[in-house]
Parts: structure tokens; C-alpha cells; sequence
């Protein structure tokens, strides 16, 4: 399989791949060829997001940014579809994977899994008006991941950009093995292009998908390249520079000053950055030793001490 020919994403992640991380990431590492951001959801819709910093940008680095939408109205997701549009968004996405008791329990994101018959509805609500491509990010299923099956035959009836599937079901939140038996049941039912996400985290891991899934291009991939930013630049064969330690450390003292400017200096910029850690620090032998030595940091100077020993100890 022609590894230069793939599409690889960024997966949305809250609170995270944030337009700032967005931009650092892509500045400083290669092989990602589409972005989407964290969900929106009621209030932020309704509110003019015109000023939101997630839709200032329609590509960054040169790399399309797609907007994702958690509702279950097909109101919502036409305002918020027509205000990317004014914005020179082309697609938006449509999460139908989101977990969280607090999400689903309210019939949103992985919670209308089951209910094959209110994702026509809305989706026959949507259609007509909305002046954007629409694509879908879903699971195999809430409770099970046969459900599916039943879902395909709704979603092949509309002109879909795309679906993304996370080979995982609602109930598992983010917990235990993805399910890739039933992906591969689901797959040829689909019409729609399909992308695989799910535990992508090398190359062996994307050859043995790419082996049993030859029809899927498009891998979408989370905690992979939160924990190796390298990782997209490998999977596509693109040389690493021989430097990449230096290359990792200008990446995530970047960020940490881009955070640093965006808060006004204010300690929230550290909890992000720690936040960050708890994926980043695998990029080291030991992470478990790196995060920790990274989490109990309380002022910048601690941090930034921290950060020069860790790198340090790896050049
Ligand atoms: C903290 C966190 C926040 C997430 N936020 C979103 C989100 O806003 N939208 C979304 O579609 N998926 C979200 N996800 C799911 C990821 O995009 C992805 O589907 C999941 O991590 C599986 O992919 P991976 O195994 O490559 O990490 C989130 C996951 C986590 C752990």
C-alpha cells in the first residue's frame, strides 16, 4: 500500500487541539492533511461565532480546518453550518461519538446512536439548507456495536461527505479494545467514504489496518500524534530530521508561550500545558517519570527548569 497516498487527520480533542495548538502543531511537524476542531455545542451556537478563535481561520499552514457540531437539532446545525459558511468554512462535521453520560444520556453525540429513525429526521430537516458539505464522526454503536448496521442505511440515503467511524461504542467512553470485527461488518455497507479512528499509535499498528481495511485512505488519529507529533511524518514516509529532539522542544516551548501570551501570563497557562504533558511525555522512554516530574510543577520558572532538564537528558 502507497504509504504517500494516504489522508491522515487530527482528531478533535477538547480543551486541547485547541486553533493555537493547531497552529504550532502544523507549523512544526508534517504529513496532516486535515484539521477539525473541538465540538460546539447549544449556547455557542446560538451565539454569533464570529469571534470565536476555533473558526477564525479556514486552513492553517495551507491544512483545511472542518468545524464540528454536537447537537441533536437540526436547527442548530443549520445555524451553525450557514455561520462557518459566512465564515469560508466548506464542511462542517457532525459528532455522533461523543461519550459522556451528560452528552448522550440527552440523546447527543453517541446517545442517537441507537435511534437510527432521529438522525433521518434531522438529517432530512438539514439537508435542503445547509450551505456546507457535511461529514460524520461516529461510533459503532451506544450499547452495541451492531447498531450500525442499522444506521448505514440512513446515512447512505443523504449526500454525506464522509463518515469517520471510531471503532469503539458509546458505553466504552475511551476504555478497552476497538472493535475492528465490526467495523470490518459495517464497512461494506457503507456508500459513503469511510475513515477508520481508533489506536493508531505506529506504523505497525496503521500497516495491519491498511491490510485488512485496503478500501479506507483517510485515518483519523488522536492520542497517536498528541503522544508523537512525528508520528503523521512517519506513517507517510517523510524523512525525520535528524534533530527532532530540538525540533520537539521549539514545538512545546512554543506552545507554552503562545499559552503564556494568549492568558496574559496567568497560571492557566501552566494546567494547560499539563494537561498536554499527559499525552506529550510519551514521547520519552519513561513517561510516567517525565509526567510527573511535569505535574507538580507550580510556578513558570519550575516549569520551564523542568522542561530543560527533561530535553536535557535526551540530547
Ligand atoms: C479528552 C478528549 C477530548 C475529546 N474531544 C473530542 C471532540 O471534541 N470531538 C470528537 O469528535 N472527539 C473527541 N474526542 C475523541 C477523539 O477525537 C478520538 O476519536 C479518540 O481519542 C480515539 O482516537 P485515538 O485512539 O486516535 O486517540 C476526545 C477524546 C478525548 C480523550
Amino acid at each position: 500500500m502507497e504509504s504517500t497516498s494516504i489522508q491522515l487527520s487530527l482528531a478533535p480533542f477538547q480543551g486541547i487541539t485547541t486553533s493555537l495548538f493547531r497552529e504550532v502543531f502544523t507549523r512544526h511537524f508534517e504529513g496532516i492533511d486535515k484539521l477539525y476542531t473541538a465540538f460546539f455545542t447549544g449556547g455557542h451556537i446560538r451565539k454569533k461565532n464570529t469571534e470565536h478563535a476555533d473558526l477564525a481561520q479556514t486552513h492553517q499552514n495551507g491544512i483545511p480546518v472542518i468545524p464540528q457540531v454536537l447537537s441533536k437539532e437540526a436547527d442548530e446545525i443549520l445555524l451553525f453550518g450557514q455561520q462557518c459558511s459566512d465564515k469560508g468554512f466548506e464542511e462542517i462535521n457532525w459528532n455522533l461519538g461523543c461519550p459522556y453520560p451528560r452528552v448522550a444520556n440527552k440523546g447527543r453525540g453517541s446517545g442517537l446512536l441507537p435511534h437510527p429513525e432521529k438522525v433521518e429526521k434531522i438529517l432530512d430537516s438539514v439537508f435542503p439548507a445547509l450551505p456546507v458539505r457535511l461529514s460524520i464522526k461516529c461510533r459503532l454503536g451506544y450499547f452495541s456495536p451492531d447498531e450500525i448496521q442499522a444506521l448505514l442505511p440512513v446515512l447512505n440515503r443523504f449526500p454525506l461527505s464522509e463518515i469517520i467511524v471510531h471503532a469503539r461504542i458509546g458505553k466504552q467512553l475511551y476504555e478497552g479494545p476497538v472493535d475492528l470485527d465490526a467495523f470490518a461488518k459495517a464497512l461494506p455497507h457503507s456508500k459513503h467514504q469511510t475513515a477508520y479512528n481508533g489506536d493508531i499509535f505506529s506504523k505497525d499498528d496503521l500497516i495491519k489496518l491498511q491490510q485488512q481495511f485496503p478500501s479506507v485512505n483517510h485515518w483519523m488519529i488522536g492520542r497517536g500524534l498528541l503522544y508523537d507529533p512525528l508520528l503523521a511524518a512517519r506513517l507517510k514516509n517523510i524523512p525525520i530530521p535528524e534533530n527532532s529532539e530540538a525540533n520537539l522542544y521549539e514545538f512545546v516551548t512554543e506552545l507554552y508561550q503562545a499559552y503564556r501570551k494568549k492568558t496574559e501570563d496567568r497560571i492557566a497557562a501552566l494546567h494547560i500545558m499539563k494537561e498536554y504533558w499527559s499525552y506529550f511525555s510519551h514521547s520519552f522512554a519513561h513517561p510516567d517519570q517525565v509526567f510527573n516530574q511535569i505535574k507538580t510543577c507550580g510556578t513558570f520558572a519550575d516549569y520551564e527548569g523542568k522542561i530543560a532538564e527533561i530535553f536535557e537528558k535526551v540530547s
